[in-house]
């Protein structure tokens, strides 16, 4: 049986009210945001930070699953072959549609990490994040356990071997502007994987996929799972 990796962006969010990164309204259109999202920007101003991180902290415990989220938990739960979903979302609307398994390669807004040694600090989204706490090992500085520019994501190792063995790779609502993901449908091609994008609009990567479905994940996502559940007799 076929195995599947799905690789998915802001894109998948933007109808459970969270804003993408860039094109219109993104996040990193505010300047100062973007700079304030780096470790430089962080050491700064960690006070500023921690406000921004809470807000943002706040619209994702607001913002609920899409019908893109549960289906593909749907497909997660009923393909009968292997299927990896990871994700670039720092957001928790995976798991709150329902998915069991999701590789969360730049991190999550609802952990926090010591920057001195690393231990991790689960933060529900309903507990402010006090700037003033310290690492109790340690006494080092928390910060969000998400991925900043310049930083290595994570799971890498285990995302190139799903990706090295699969046979479908789908990107779903990521613009391909941040590497190494927008790399991932390069590295599937390589080895022979069917190759599909399903974005509203073309990403900076479209050229490298097989087959494109343009639309809004909640309206084209669940259709590209009814089709490969079909597809496989259930
Ligand atoms: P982007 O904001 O770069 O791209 C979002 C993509 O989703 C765009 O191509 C949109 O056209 C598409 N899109 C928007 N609404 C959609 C919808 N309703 N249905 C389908 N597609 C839609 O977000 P990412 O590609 O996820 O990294 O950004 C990648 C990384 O850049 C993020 O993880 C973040 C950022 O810097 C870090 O913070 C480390």
């Amino acid at each position: 049986m076929d195995k599947i990796v799905i690789l998915t962006g802001a894109g998948i969010s933007a109808e459970s009210g969270l804003g993408t990164y860039r094109g219109p309204g993104g996040l990193w259109n505010d300047k100062r945001i973007a700079a304030l999202a780096t470790p430089e920007g962080f050491a700064n101003d960690p006070e500023t930070f921690a406000e921004f991180h809470n807000t943002r902290r706040l619209k994702h415990l607001e913002a609920q699953p899409n019908a893109a989220h549960e289906a593909i938990a749907r497909l997660e739960a009923e393909y009968p072959g292997e299927l990896i979903l990871v994700t670039q979302n720092v957001d928790r609307l995976h798991e709150r549609g329902g998915a069991q398994a999701v590789l969360h390669m730049h991190g999550v807004s609802d952990d926090m990490k010591c920057n001195v040694c690393g231990v991790k600090y689960p933060q529900p989204f309903e507990v402010p994040w006090d700037v003033a706490k310290r690492c109790d090992d340690c006494g080092g500085r928390l910060r969000p356990d998400t991925v900043w520019f310049g930083e290595m994501p994570y799971h890498m190792d285990e995302i190139q071997e799903h990706l090295a063995t699969c046979d479908l790779f789908a990107a779903i609502g990521t613009s391909g502007n941040v590497y190494p993901a927008a790399g991932f449908v390069r590295i599937a091609r390589h080895v022979g994987a069917r190759t599909i994008e399903i974005n509203l609009e073309a990403s900076e990567v479209t050229s490298d996929f097989d087959d494109v479905i343009r639309g809004p994940a909640s309206e084209v996502v669940p259709m590209w799972v009814d089709g490969i559940l079909a597809n496989v007799g259930l």
